[in-house]
């Protein structure tokens, strides 16, 4: 594929002083030296395959359940099983990269040497977990990629192009990594390969320490802007949010199996009708609930929970607690 240019003003503050200046940071950055793991050394790649070639549990295949499905053959199944293992994977994947590359200009463009140490270590866990999910595609998949959906270009378009840090970082830290965890935690706990459950393990080891930065680095922020700033920062997380939240439908994932146009629609449907009733299997339900809980109890914090935002997420489905 070709590479993707992004042209990104960059202010680069050089630093100094380089003592210990905001030790919470400092200890972040300190764990994150302490527990580096390393993909070649600490994941078991020759863990042997499930018999029947499921990657995942058949409950996150959209359709499952319906009429639809009733009649697939168990070879067409375990097909569409793999390849939309393949396609959440190479989402993934990208965002791993964008995540990557977001994290080198933090480097740049953070004041504080604590701060830079600690993003430091962040562009070196992305680059770490962009390279363990694709030896998994590689390995278990026969490198399946489905291009970088339009939704999530949208959203690392503005990240990487933004000149403001505390843009990137609401956007990636804390938007875009905070439903990361949840959906890494899903897939872990209904992995039907050993080895996926694995992979999605060890990413998560990393991910708390990068919702941390944005817990650390932006209630100052927050706090400190003008009026005008601060709608910014709200409307730009509810953006994000959106951009996040909004499920997109792979549909080459269904054509790539043999399905017709009418069967994919006859999915969509069946999609859309499970999402109004809320009807998912157990882990999906749990996965919504876990990753609301997080985005409000994350945006609270920061103190982006605002009465503009309260109403916006409302709409975009964000279960929210009363008003305290
Ligand atoms: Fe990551
Ligand atoms: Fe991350």
């Amino acid at each position: 594929m070709e590479p993707r240019i992004i042209d990104s003003p960059l202010r680069t503050v050089f630093e100094f002083d380089y003592g210990v200046q905001a030790e919470d940071m400092r200890g972040l950055y300190e764990k994150a030296k302490r527990d580096q793991w390393n993909a070649s050394r600490d994941i078991a790649w020759d863990t042997p395959e499930p018999d029947d070639g499921r990657v995942l549990a058949d409950e996150l295949v959209d359709g499952y359940g319906s009429p639809i499905w009733d009649r697939l053959s168990e070879r067409d199944r375990v097909e569409l099983n793999r390849r939309m293992a393949a396609w959440r994977l190479s989402v993934l994947v990208y965002g791993e990269q964008g995540a990557m590359l977001a994290c080198s200009q933090l480097v740049d463009i953070v004041a504080g040497t604590d701060e830079k140490f600690f993003q430091a270590t962040q562009v070196m866990d992305e680059a770490r977990h962009n390279e363990v999910l694709e030896r998994y595609l590689q390995t278990r998949l026969g490198g399946l990629h489905y291009p970088m959906p339009a939704n999530e270009r949208a959203l690392f378009d503005v990240i990487l192009g933004d000149p403001r840090w505390y843009i990137k970082t609401i956007a990636l830290q804390l938007v875009a990594e905070t439903f990361a965890v949840s959906l890494f935690r899903m897939m872990a706990e209904c992995a039907r390969d050993p080895l996926l459950g694995q992979v999605c393990r060890r990413i998560l080891q990393d991910e708390s320490r990068h919702m941390g930065f944005g817990m650390l680095a932006l209630p100052g922020i927050v706090r400190e802007s003008s009026a005008e700033e601060r709608r910014e920062m709200e409307d730009f997380t509810c953006e994000a949010v959106e951009k996040v939240l909004t499920g997109f439908f792979p549909a080459e994932v269904y054509q790539d199996v043999g399905f017709s146009p009418a069967q994919v629609a006859e999915v969509q449907a069946y999609r859309r009708d499970v999402a109004a009733r809320n009807d998912y299997a157990v882990f999906r339900k749990y996965f919504k609930r876990d990753m609301h809980t997080a985005m409000v109890t994350n945006l609270a914090r920061i103190g982006l929970l605002t009465e503009r935002v309260r109403p916006r997420l409302a709409r975009l489905g964000v279960q929210l607690p009363a008003a305290a």
